[in-house]
């Protein structure tokens, strides 16, 4: 996942490079898109949403030794960390990170505990969620 501005001043971009299927290059194309929109002076972040950690050791980072700091995504997802907390910025034309390790594998079933806890699953046979509208940027 990159973001960057693209296009319009105030906007962040999001892009997620995302497929249920293993090896079809979700980590190779993040690597050289981040890489090619630093390169036309776009302020990237990658951040890395996959347990493996593929990004994380792509980037040279050891996902071990960062989740022992407890530095990584699944610190600022399921912990107090904050997000901007967790950013490693590097000197050279590379993105920024947000490193993730095997710990995040954990962050699903842990979700899914708080959401059946927050919508007392056990006591309703039907939970309707509310979401806002989607916010218009243009
Ligand atoms: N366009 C391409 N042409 C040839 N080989 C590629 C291409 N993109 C990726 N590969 C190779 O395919 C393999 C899998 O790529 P990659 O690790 O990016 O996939 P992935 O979807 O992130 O995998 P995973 O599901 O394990 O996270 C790697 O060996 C990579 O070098
Ligand atoms: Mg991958």
């Amino acid at each position: 996942m990159l973001t960057g501005s693209i296009g319009m001043k105030s906007m962040t971009t999001v892009i997620a490079l995302a497929n249920q299927k293993g090896g079809v290059g979700k980590t190779t194309s993040t690597v050289n898109l981040a890489c090619a929109l630093a390169h036309r002076d776009q302020r990237v972040l990658a951040i890395d949403m996959d347990p493996q950690g593929s990004l994380t050791i792509y980037y040279s980072h050891d996902p071990r030794a960062l989740e022992k700091d407890e530095a990584t995504l699944y610190w600022g997802l399921m912990k107090d960390k904050t997000l901007d907390s967790l950013i490693l910025a590097k000197p050279e034309v590379w993105p920024d990170l947000i490193p993730a390790s095997i710990s995040l594998a954990g962050a699903e079933p842990e979700l899914t505990l708080l959401w059946d806890s927050a919508t007392g699953q056990s006591r309703y046979g039907v939970t309707g969620v509310g979401v806002p509208k989607r916010r218009r940027n243009r």
